[in-house]
């Protein structure tokens, strides 16, 4: 699991444990010890939606009965990651590997809640940016230092043979960068953002990444700003209304 890997190759990650049906009242414990907010994770795949950040303690209890029991986010909350939770700015950091070598795609930013003024519900993301105001040159080293290189060499130290995009969901603790979450490919919207701004032809980054020579590739980035504002159906992300007309 993610969280382990991070811990054994010291990569920066919130406190967490780990519940499921079978423990729920030592998840409930466990909840007591913490402070306000609690973040609720599935350890599934969620498209995205599956972590709940909840202010009271009732409800977070409820929260979590209702992934663990009542299988809120299916067969992805049968186990349940319960974190500390980070008080800092989320962005997006992106790795094309071929297990040795890395590239560094552009940083970008989401926004994930719903509502105007940045409220509401969590989504998959309702819009993105690249490059990120507060990533500078001076956090993006601290990135490739304590992330980005841990990782990579950390997937190659424990034979896991992985070619391919390394998403790295990141939060600026009093900058800080520490890990909120990987995933394996690109993020949704923040590939809108990032791909544009790629001036070297990514086919033969592919290619190279096949052969295990990225490090021999030709790195070129466009410096303007990218943005991309997403269109959803009413109700989303709870009851999002399905299967509208668009055009008749
Ligand atoms: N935008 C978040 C994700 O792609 O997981």
């Amino acid at each position: 699991m993610a969280k382990a890997f991070m811990a054994r190759h010291n990569i920066p990650t919130a406190k967490y444990q780990t519940f499921t049906a079978a423990n729920l009242e030592a998840g409930f414990s466990f909840l007591e010890t913490l402070n306000p907010p609690y973040v609720l994770k599935a350890d599934g795949l969620a498209a995205g939606k599956g972590v709940l950040i909840l202010t009271d303690l009732a409800e977070a209890k409820n929260e979590l009965k209702n992934m663990l029991v009542d299988a809120k986010f299916g067969a992805a909350s049968a186990q349940v990651v319960i974190e500390e939770f980070l008080d800092g700015i989320e962005f997006s950091v992106f790795a094309l590997t071929d297990g040795k070598n890395y590239i560094l795609l552009p940083e970008a930013k989401d926004y994930k809640r719903i509502g105007e003024g940045d409220k509401g519900l969590n989504t998959g993301g309702m819009g993105a940016i690249s490059p990120v105001p507060f990533v500078d040159e001076n956090m993006m080293t601290l990135v490739r230092e304590r992330i980005v290189n841990p990782t990579i060499n950390g997937l190659a130290k424990e034979n896991i043979d992985f070619k391919g995009f390394v998403f790295f969901g990141l939060i600026n603790v009093a900058g800080n960068p520490m890990v909120i979450e990987y995933n394996v490919r690109l993020g949704d919207p923040e590939t809108e953002v990032v791909i544009p701004r790629i001036e070297s032809d990514i086919l033969v980054w592919f290619e190279l990444m096949h052969q295990q020579k990225l490090n021999e590739a030709e790195v070129k980035f466009d410096p303007q700003t990218a943005t991309t504002v997403m269109v959803v159906s009413g109700g989303y992300p709870e009851n999002t209304q399905k299967a509208k007309k668009l055009w008749v």
